[in-house]
């Protein structure tokens, strides 16, 4: 912000507050619209520009933004639940190494990645187990704080945030930037949860099984004077946008955060080898017992910030970062019976129930047994005496029974041969890629198996698909079960309420488990599902193979719905130029392809969805980066590259918005041929295309 409006500074401080609290109730009633109705009423820069004004108040009159925080610290708690925050850097996750192998490997992925011929530096650090938070700081004042959520989004937890002693209002130190979003961990420490535990047993409420879930539940509190009751804690390590960054390296980055009157981690180191790595590794491990909060394995992170830009992302996880993680914590207990679950893609799981027992502080009662091949190998019978595994958020699993304490009347458990529903169809093996039978045995009924159409209905409504808010498992196993108003396909989710309003007697509101109140609270949430984010469709639609990232992918690849579907209906015909197509698509290949056009040569699916899309209206994906030179062009990569690795040129294109493609076409926009660049060159010169040397692609992307 440079300066002060004259006319600002000729308002009178009662006229200035004045002013503020209306810039402040519009700007509130904006965000509402935005975030909780997703149907904004001004545009952004409208919205940004009151905001500006809403500042330059501040500016000029410093003491309406110290009531501001005061007035949000004690928390006039959200009425219903907490609002949405759309972060404005995504929230990224970690990849995962179990061994000094893994980090080996990823140190070198990184090298060859960079084409560096020695590892570079990195920084070590605890993986603290805690939620994380994101805090934004604007001119040095925090404005907001958010839960990760889904990574693209989180929850408004701002209010609960300003009570946390180690949080700064304000920062300290000078050179912050003007947007300064500092990430980092909330947790709570042993003996904290401890006696959070204590208190909780005294007044007879729910004990939390760990201080993670403590602190979870502390945050998340609707009631910000109870989170204010509990010392949570918070380590600065990593950030979102900075309108200019103060340090070049991840190391000088979490000194300012330092600066900033923040607490970072003392254990953090920064590593030269692969070999100082592991040995960090080694004496955090160590240390783990007596550091007094539970962590779950070490962060190393590319230290230098310019290399971790060229290294960039793989879906949802950085490739300049990675968590090496503890290996798993271990139990013994009775098998007291194995279940078979039916997922949505038909597949048996067995699934064991286990005499409770504590693992690594959190109490398992069911964990998993993989498949029949694998209680057959390793004979586990009901009865016996198992191991049990569990690292860290991982489903419990159990890794084979104990056979000295076998009792004498345990028989070897039958899987079954036919799905569990009353069409009883053949349970099937599928081949894996590598063309071998598989280990997971299938209904291959699909559709028509009831088993598979209500896990169908649950994943459809599930957070990350739909969120129907009050259609959670259990209503959709009462709907599609009901006789009155069967919801059988998705469709049927969206026609619910005329179906009731049409009966004589409206019937829902009288049924066990609903009332007046939740009925119309549930009509209103289905409704306001209608318009759906493209990616959010995908995924929900539970095509074998497409789970969220690959949802994403597709349709920031496709734009809408209907070049989507389009596509994969010629898939489904079996078109070679649409495969190709979506093969091009970086992160995408033949299994989804395949899946894909299996899921659209269904006709019962082609029913089911043509019904649903004619009661939604689908938006269309953000179109990433329109604003580059390369953005929407298609490019192919020939020859051999000098200044980056063909991975690192792929991954540039794609941020910048175009698309990679191995074959040259009428279709392909430009060519960057490096030395040795052979048959493409040719077909590219031949059909006109636009070539490029490495550095002109360079000039024309920096
Ligand atoms: S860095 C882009 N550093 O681990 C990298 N994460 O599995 C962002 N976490 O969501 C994360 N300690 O909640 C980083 N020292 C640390 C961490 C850490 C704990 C958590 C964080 C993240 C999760 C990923």
């Amino acid at each position: 912000m440079t300066g002060v409006p004259e006319a600002l500074e000729k308002l009178t401080p009662a006229q200035a507050r004045a002013a503020h609290e209306a810039l402040a109730r519009e700007l509130a009633e904006h965000d509402r619209r935005y975030h909780q109705e997703d149907a904004p009423t001004i545009t952004d820069a409208e919205y940004d520009a009151l905001r500006r004004r809403y500042l330059a108040l501040e500016d000029a009159f410093p003491e309406l933004a110290r009531r501001e925080a005061q007035s949000q610290a004690v928390g006039a708690a959200p009425a219903s639940r907490f609002a949405k925050v759309r972060h404005a850097v995504p929230m990224l996750s970690l990849d995962n190494c179990f061994s000094d192998d893994d980090v080996g490997d990823f140190v070198a992925r990184v090298m060859r990645f960079l084409n560096l011929s020695e590892a570079p530096a990195f920084t070590a650090e605890p993986k603290i187990d805690g939620l994380s938070c994101t805090l934004r700081y604007e001119r040095g004042v925090l404005v907001t704080a958010a839960t990760r959520g889904d990574g693209a989004e989180g929850e408004d937890v701002t209010a609960n945030v300003m009570t946390i002693g180690e949080v700064p209002h304000t920062l300290a130190g000078k050179d912050w930037p003007d947007v300064c979003e500092v990430r980092g961990e909330i947790y709570l420490g042993h003996a904290d949860f401890a006696a959070i535990n204590a208190e909780q047993e005294r007044l007879g409420e729910r004990l939390f099984a760990n201080p993670r879930n403590a602190a979870a539940g502390s945050l998340r509190q609707l009631d910000a004077s109870i989170t204010a009751r509990r010392p949570l804690r918070f380590f600065a390590y990593a950030w979102g946008e900075m309108s200019a960054l103060p340090a070049a390296s991840q190391w000088d980055m979490v000194q300012a955060f330092a600066r900033y009157g923040f607490r970072v981690n003392p254990r953090m180191a920064l590593c030269h080898s692969l070999e100082e790595m592991l040995a960090i590794y080694r004496s955090i491990e160590a240390e783990r017992a007596s550091l007094g909060y539970d962590i779950d394995g070490v962060v190393y992170k590319v230290n230098d910030l310019g290399l971790q830009g060229r290294l960039g992302f793989v879906s949802r996880a950085p490739r300049w970062a990675t968590a090496h993680k503890f290996p798993a914590e271990k139990a013994t207990t009775e098998l007291l019976g194995i279940e078979i679950q039916v997922g949505r893609t038909g597949a048996h799981t067995p699934v064991a129930r286990l005499q409770p027992v504590t693992v690594g502080g959190v109490v398992v009662t069911n964990a998993t047994l993989h498949n029949a091949e694998f209680i057959a190998e390793k004979d586990i019978r009901v009865g016996d005496i198992v191991s049990v595994h569990r690292a860290g958020d991982v489903i419990p699993r159990v890794d084979a029974a104990i056979l000295e304490r076998r009792p004498a009347d345990a028989v070897p458990f039958v899987f079954p041969h036919e799905c569990l529903c009353e069409l009883k169809t053949p349970l099937v093996k599928e081949e894996t890629a590598a063309g071998e039978e598989g280990k997971v045995r299938r209904c291959s009924g699909e559709f028509a198996c009831p088993y598979q159409q209500v896990e169908h209905l649950k994943h459809f409504v599930s957070r990350r698909a739909f969120d129907i808010e009050g259609l959670g498992e259990k209503q959709i196993e009462f709907f599609f079960h009901d006789p009155d108003l069967p919801v059988r396909t998705p469709a049927d989710i969206f026609t619910l309420a005329e179906r009731d309003a049409a009966e004589p007697v409206k019937k829902l509101r009288n049924k066990e488990g609903f009332g007046d109140l939740s009925v119309r609270n549930l009509f209103a949430s289905i409704e306001s599902r209608r318009v759906i984010p493209i990616d959010r469709f995908i995924f929900a639609l539970g095509i074998r193979h497409v789970g969220e990232t690959t949802a994403k992918v597709l349709a920031r690849a496709y734009g809408s719905w209907k070049s989507f579907e389009d596509a994969a209906l010629r898939i489904a015909r079996g078109d070679q130029e649409a495969m190709e197509e979506m093969d091009a698509i970086d992160q995408v290949g033949d299994t989804v392809i395949e899946a894909v056009g299996r899921y659209f040569s269904e006709t019962h699916n082609l029913a089911a969805v043509e019904k649903l899309v004619s009661k939604l209206t689908i938006v269309d994906a953000e179109k990433p980066k329109a604003d580059t030179a390369v953005a929407g062009k298609t490019v192919v990569f020939t020859g051999s590259l000098e200044r980056m690795t063909r991975d690192e040129a792929k991954a540039m294109a794609e941020r910048l918005g175009a698309k990679v493609s191995g074959s040259v076409s009428k279709k392909t926009d430009m060519v960057v041929a490096g030395p040795g660049a052979g048959s493409k060159l040719a077909t590219a010169t031949a059909l006109g295309i636009q070539v490029l040397t490495e550095d002109e692609w360079l000039a024309l992307v920096s």
